[in-house]
């Protein structure tokens, strides 16, 4: 399975080419073997604390995590041989909790993932267990660079070779900010001309810090679009390759999911049709010689309890979208 992760494909996509008028495509990371990108610095960040003896056969890989990263961990831990123990918080897709206990990963669920200093957030309560636990290696992947490796290794050369050059524009979301990171140094070192966008969630103050050089008065609310958005800033997120960021709500994002699958056979995950929304708002600015790639992080299988259901929807406000599910399935 570890020589699975990566060479997703870069796939060519006709209604939004034909929509905004340049072409677009996608890097399919849900076609990794667990369902994400996150595959990617999971066995980034694995090899390198072998590499530097901080992890040994028997011991038990710690990791805060949305639950995408801890998926890639549970399952190459799974093949290697390591105990696993993630720490989740409440926002996390059941889908997700789910696929962990089937791989046989200990699973707790903290109030938040809000900061490393809140005592009640996903970081602080892993810190918290490894402490007690001396076999253990704690990822930390808002501050492993082997996280933003991985995507600067094999991700960006990846979309360079199969855009033969061509990429003009990358959009991803931004959660620990490994993606855009990668991606976008090894990009803007190919073509400093390449425009590299990040995208933020509400509730989050990565946009706020990224044009306004600081932080919001934080807030209580949560980042609904799970995977991206943040309350802290990771050492992982270099600021200095991104040259836009866009906010996306729950609301626009969902909008763009329904919006695109009655025209497309994909099935985007959150974060993904947060990326749709950012695109949709860049719109205007697009030539058509332009080529932009967006980074469709997962799938929309890992949501189906979430923006695929239609008792979330109703919960949500996103009443819009439940006729249109009721005439699909009725
Ligand atoms: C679904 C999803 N999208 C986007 C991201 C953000 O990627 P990164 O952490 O590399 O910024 C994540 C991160 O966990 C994710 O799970």
């Amino acid at each position: 399975m570890i020589e699975q992760i990566g060479n997703t494909d870069l796939i060519y996509n006709k209604y939004l080419s034909e929509l905004y008028n340049c072409t677009i495509s996608i890097k399919a990371e849900y076609q990794n073997p667990g369902m994400s990108s996150k595959d990617r610095p999971a066995i980034s960040m694995i090899r390198d604390a072998e590499k530097r003896g901080l992890l040994k056969t028997g011991d038990t890989i710690v990791e805060a995590s949305s639950g995408n990263t801890a998926l890639g961990l549970g399952m190459i831990a799974k093949e290697l041989g390591y105990h696993t123990h993630f720490f989740l918080s409440k926002g996390s897709s059941i889908e997700k909790r789910q696929a962990l206990l089937l791989h046989g990963a200990s699973v707790t669920i903290c109030e938040n993932s809000t900061s490393p200093n809140d005592s009640e957030s996903t970081m602080a309560c892993a810190k918290d267990w490894c402490l007690s636990n001396p076999d253990s290696f704690f990822c930390n992947q808002y501050y492993n660079k082997a996280n933003s490796l991985a995507h600067f290794e094999g991700t960006g050369p990846e979309i360079w070779k199969q855009s033969k050059g061509s990429v003009t524009h990358f959009v991803c979301g931004v959660g620990t900010g490994g993606t855009i990171s990668g991606v976008g140094k090894f990009l803007k070192k190919k073509n400093p001309m390449i425009t590299v966008i990040g995208v933020d969630s509400e509730g989050s103050i990565l946009y706020d810090f990224f044009y306004y050089g600081q932080v919001s008065e934080v807030t209580s609310s949560v980042c609904p679009i799970e995977g991206i958005g943040r309350k802290f800033l990771p050492s992982v997120l270099d600021f200095g390759c991104i040259d836009e960021f866009f906010r996306v709500s729950d609301k626009q994002a969902v909008n763009q999911i329904y919006d695109f699958i009655e025209h497309d056979a994909h099935l985007p995950g959150f974060s993904s049709g947060a990326v749709l929304s950012a695109l949709n708002q860049m719109s205007a600015g697009l030539r058509p010689n332009d080529h932009v790639v967006l980074l469709f992080a997962d799938h929309g299988s890992r949501y189906m309890s979430k923006i695929y259901n239609q008792e979330w929807l109703i919960e949500h406000k996103h009443n819009q979208w439940i006729i249109q599910q009721t005439a699909q399935t009725g």
